[in-house]
């Protein structure tokens, strides 16, 4: 049965002529001879008005019973709208009900809470906001992918099952059988190892750029740490690009690239979304974006950012100190007070970074960079990384961390180094800067957070 999407009619500028509809109903109303139905195929946000004559076939057995929820196979013509708001509808000739949709479907109602609509993830993509999240979603893991491809990246696919800590921070899960048991090949454990779900496809994405130059990954990330914030998630996806024969200042440049060819295709390509997060969730979304996509972004040093913070008068929860963590509510007064735009702040101590980060001539700082966003905080961390083997060999010291656990990550220093930068850009994070959804748990299919891991 061919199907035409709901998106490519209302896109048509003739009228598309005779059309096989399928989708949700989404509201009916009844007169004496006729039925008005709102039919939504999720292609777009737009629901395709329906007018059908009670005269039709399979009228009284397809939608007299149809509900809000119910799923409809229409066929007819489509004709001009007299209707506002609307250029085309359809005026069906047959109605076919493919499943019913008693009164008790969850969805009746508009304005739901983002809570109940979590505890029914497995319908909430059939909501205008949920729907609307998931299409941009998809339209910016296109873009990405677009974004590297167009430039030469080479993508390459980290694995998810690893050995190493790559950001040190003990947050990983073990991988282990089912009764909580280290898995095992007879006496020896299954990698003959301790294994964990990936952190960060960083270290195997730097022996591919010391091979392919410019590559990036793509894919879920796993983080073990006890955050209840709108934030953070335990699976995630990031995107990590690394880049040979690089340092700090190209890094940077190329994630400010990165987040303005993606602002600027979403505004390009999901201008119908928009318009809606703009109504319902953001009111100044589409004038945030446009002015990230046509302004220069702002770049500081850690230091002068933590200068400008103490001079700011603002009273913080958290500390503000040299040699400290920036918090979320010091990103977002650069970014929202300060700056009032993307800011990119480098340079950090190294004492409050990984130990992959390349050390600077002053001997306090490190390579680092994180890109920052107004209404979010960190949306991208990245660094230049350590190229000479004795400097990484005294980080992995420094750190705590065995020579033997990075032999292969060592060698890449030993054979061939060459300087070399990349960064992770959290998914998720960019989907909440692009679509004005405040929570995480909002842009993800299914998420996952401490307690949380249902459907
Ligand atoms: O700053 P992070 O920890 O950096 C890395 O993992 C590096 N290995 C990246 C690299 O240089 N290749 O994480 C990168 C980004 C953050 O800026 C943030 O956007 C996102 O990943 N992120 C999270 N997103 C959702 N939930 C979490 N728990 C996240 N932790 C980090
Ligand atoms: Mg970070």
């Amino acid at each position: 049965m061919p199907r035409t999407p709901v998106a490519e009619i209302l896109r048509s500028e003739t009228p598309p002529g005779a059309v096989t509809v399928m989708g949700w109903v989404r509201t009916k109303r009844d007169s004496k001879a006729f039925s008005f139905l709102e039919i939504n195929d999720g292609s777009c946000l737009s629901n395709l008005q329906v007018v059908v004559d009670a005269a039709i076939a399979g009228y009284d057995e397809a939608v007299v019973p149809a509900r809000t929820g119910a799923s409809l196979v229409i066929q007819g013509n489509i004709v001009e709208s007299l209707g506002k708001g609307q250029r085309w509808e359809l005026q069906a000739s047959k109605v076919e009900l493919l499943g019913g949709a008693p009164e008790d479907y969850p969805l009746q109602k508009k304005g739901h809470s983002m809570e109940f609509m979590r505890s029914i993830a497995h319908l909430r993509p059939r909501s205008n906001l949920f729907g609307a999240v998931f299409r941009v979603r998809s339209r910016m893991a296109y873009a990405i992918h677009r974004f590297f491809q167009e430039r030469g990246f080479v993508y390459v696919h980290t694995p998810i099952i690893t050995a190493s800590d790559c950001e040190g921070a003990g947050e990983m899960f073990r991988v282990v059988t089912m009764d909580g048991e280290v898995v095992k090949t007879g006496d020896e454990e299954f990698f003959a190892k301790p294994t964990y779900l990936t952190v960060s496809g960083q270290l195997e994405g730097e022996t591919f750029a010391c091979a392919l130059s410019n590559i990036y990954t793509f894919g879920p990330t796993f983080r073990a740490e006890n955050s209840h914030t709108s934030r953070h998630a335990s699976e995630f996806w990031m995107i990590e690009p690394e880049m040979a024969f690089c340092d700090l200042m190209a890094d940077m440049d190329l994630a400010e690239a990165m987040i303005k060819y993606l602002v600027s295709d979403a505004l390009e390509t999901c201008i119908e979304d928009l318009g809606f997060f703009n109504q319902f969730i953001d009111k100044g979304l589409i004038e945030r974006l446009e002015f990230v996509r046509d302004r220069s972004f702002e770049r500081v040093t850690y230091t002068e950012a933590v200068e400008l913070l103490k001079a700011s008068g603002e009273s913080f929860e958290y500390p503000v100190e040299y040699g400290l963590n920036l918090q979320s509510e010091h990103e977002r007064y650069l970014t929202e007070k300060h700056f009032r735009c993307p800011t990119t702040v480098y340079n950090y101590p190294k004492e409050i970074k990984p130990f992959y980060m390349r050390k600077n001539e002053d001997g306090k700082t490190v390579a680092a960079m994180d890109l920052l966003v107004p209404g979010i905080g960190e949306i991208v961390g990245g660094s230049q990384r350590e190229e000479r083997l004795e400097v990484l060999l005294a980080n992995l010291k420094d750190h705590g961390l065995e020579e033997s656990g990075y032999g292969w990550y060592v060698d890449l220093r030993r054979y061939g180094t060459v300087p070399h930068a990349g960064f992770g850009l959290g998914f998720e994070r960019l989907l909440m800067f692009v679509t004005g959804v405040a929570n995480i748990r909002d842009v993800i299919p299914f998420p996952r957070t401490p307690g949380v891991a249902d459907f």
